[in-house]
């Protein structure tokens, strides 16, 4: 229980930050609902009158008895006229506010997995966590639902029923009627508990079919080009049978739980009606008090009923969010404001160590990259270069030594302003949806004029590519850029990191998907436009114009000179 609560306030304070109005909008639904729960009451208690009016002997008087009888039914329709009409308002807010909550959580996923360490990122699945997102991030505005318009009204109800029941009716009756009542309530809480594990698996199911479903989908061609399709189908279809059933499975036990609330409740409607069937016939109940308490065990068993059905669904949406929670426990990026003076050191390794997965990369590692240098890495696949880079790009932390980017040490945490002064482009190049402009112009706010921007387009022989499709720097690529070539993803890549004006430019295999021509004339230009460049390359040609060479595996080579010497 009281995870629940942390857990509760976990998400009310991750979204209060950016959706401050949260407890008053919380507290007007809250205002709507007692209203309602109120004048739900009150009108099983304007019908009794009506009818106690029309059967009094006592008022002998027809027009004051017709207009007394006028009188209530027009309230009374005046109170079912209000009563829809706050039901309405709820609806309409109630939607505004989940909706508010449901932005607010998937803002917040996004905003965390981006700042959690690469590792955690590589492990996640995205199916996975698309689907934990989605559903958690409903599962928490359904949870303030249930509580605000599903429990509260019931308990509001239920208190204002007792009320009306224990003054205007009978103390035993309402003895009779709290005890049944509580202890539906008490069954539920029990029955509720056995159901975590039932939602467990009905998520964890859907959760690994997201998986197949979303890897597949972003690999049509690679399928296509195995000719695959029948194969991979094939195992979506045994998947999805699979789902199915575990999902089917899940559902039935859960629905099994709720098969004995039904019970539950229907005993207790039976007893209510056959005990105030007989307090009516021995004229302890007037004809009033009979339709009042048969319109409260009716209103109240339907709410019984859904109230123990969404506090078993409350459960399962406990559930989606204890499984969301856990991506924000991620381990996280320190990245720091901090800045730096940069003289003629740039990096510097200080004995250095470092390992992935147990293949060790750095070993007692000393070096310094200063302004100006041309470095070039090279060595065989697999030794560790981009491992290396991502070092230089705090995407990965050494294991001990020191590092320092001028005189700021990046051993532990980097600084977010580094990216201001070095460009990088990854061995991987990439293209978002979005224009031309936007993805040469990604995250940078530099100035430059179209032409400018056409001019350099055309140095790297880009600019024939808005041609040959009639479109501007500005018209949407969202449909184009999956057909740009490797050479030319690449190349709009360099022309991004040049548009950044970076100190440093880091490029990891730059030229790989280039040929020998355009190699040359893109590396000129390159060479024309930043001073210190660090590059991971094979290419000879680009070897020897280099001021320094980093041979990976470093550790090896270092234990060669060892044995050599
Ligand atoms: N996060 C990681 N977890 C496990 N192994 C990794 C990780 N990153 C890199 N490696 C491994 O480290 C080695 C070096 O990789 P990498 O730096 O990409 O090589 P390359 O020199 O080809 O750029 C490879 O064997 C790679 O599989
Ligand atoms: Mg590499």
């Amino acid at each position: 229980m009281k995870s629940k609560v942390e857990l509760f306030l976990f998400y009310l304070n991750l979204i209060k930050d950016r959706y401050a109005k949260i407890y008053l909008h919380a507290a007007i639904l809250l205002f709507i609902t007692i209203l309602v729960s109120a004048l739900t009451t009150f009108l099983p208690y304007l019908m009794k009158l009506i009818v106690d009016s029309s059967n009094n002997i006592l008022i002998t008087d027809v027009i004051d008895k017709n207009n007394l009888i006028l009188l209530l039914a027009i309230s009374f329709s005046t109170a079912w006229v209000a009563l829809k009409v706050l039901t309405w308002t709820t609806n309409i807010f109630s939607a505004y506010f989940m909706v508010n909550i449901e932005a607010n959580i998937i803002f917040s996923s996004f905003a965390n997995f981006i700042r959690s360490k690469i590792d955690f990122v590589n492990k996640t699945d995205t199916g996975v966590l698309n689907s934990d997102v989605q559903r958690g991030s409903l599962a928490f505005g359904q949870i303030i639902y249930t509580i605000f318009l599903v429990l509260l009204p019931v308990i509001i109800q239920f208190l204002l029923i007792i009320s009306v029941i224990s003054f205007k009716i009978s103390l035993s009756f309402t003895l009779f009627f709290s005890v049944a009542t509580i202890f539906i309530f008490v069954l539920t809480l029990m029955l509720i508990r056995k159901s975590g594990s039932y939602f467990n698996e009905i998520y964890d199911a859907d959760n690994s079919q997201s998986k197949f479903f979303l890897e597949k989908v972003n690999s049509v061609y690679n399928i296509k080009s195995q000719g695959s399709g029948d194969f991979e189908t094939n195992k979506f279809r045994s998947i999805c049978q699979n789902y199915i059933e575990r999902v089917f499975h899940g559902n039935l036990k859960i629905g099994m739980l709720m098969i004995y609330q039904v019970f539950a409740v229907g005993v207790f409607l039976t007893g209510s009606m056959i005990y105030s069937v007989y307090m009516f016939n021995s004229n302890q109940f007037t004809a009033g008090d009979f339709v009042l308490i048969s319109s409260y065990i009716i209103e109240l068993s339907a709410p019984l009923v859904l109230v123990s059905q969404n506090l078993m669904q409350t459960n399962g949406h406990f559930v989606s969010i204890e499984k969301l929670e856990k991506y924000f426990k991620s381990p996280k990026d320190a990245v720091v404001e901090s800045s730096y003076q940069l003289e003629e050191t740039y990096y510097r390794f200080q004995d250095v160590n470092y390992s992935v997965n147990d293949v060790e990369i750095l070993r007692n590692f000393n070096f310094e990259i200063t302004k100006g240098t041309f470095l070039v890495i090279k060595g065989e696949t697999g030794s560790g270069k981009s491992t290396f880079i991502n070092l230089l790009l705090g995407i990965n932390k050494i294991d001990s030594g020191k590092l320092f980017f001028g005189d700021l040490d990046i051993s532990n945490s980097f600084s977010s302003k580094i990216h201001d002064v070095v460009s990088f482009v990854p061995q991987k190049s990439f293209i978002f949806s979005g224009s031309v402009m936007e993805n040469i112009l990604y995250n940078n706010n530099l100035h430059y004029s179209e032409e400018e921007l056409i001019a350099i387009l055309k140095e790297f022989n880009l600019y024939k590519i808005l041609v040959n499709n009639n479109i501007s720097l500005n018209s949407p690529i969202d449909e184009l850029f999956k057909f740009f070539s490797g050479g030319e993803v690449q190349r709009f890549n360099l022309v991004r990191a040049i548009l950044a004006k970076p100190e440093v430019l880091i490029l990891d295999e730059p030229t790989s998907a280039l040929d020998s021509i355009m190699a040359k004339k893109v590396f000129d230009i390159i060479r024309k436009n930043v001073s210190t460049l660090i590059v991971v390359s094979h290419s000879d040609s680009l070897i020897k114009l280099a001021d320094a060479q980093l041979h990976f595996p470093l550790v090896q080579s270092q234990n060669l000179v060892k044995s050599g010497s």
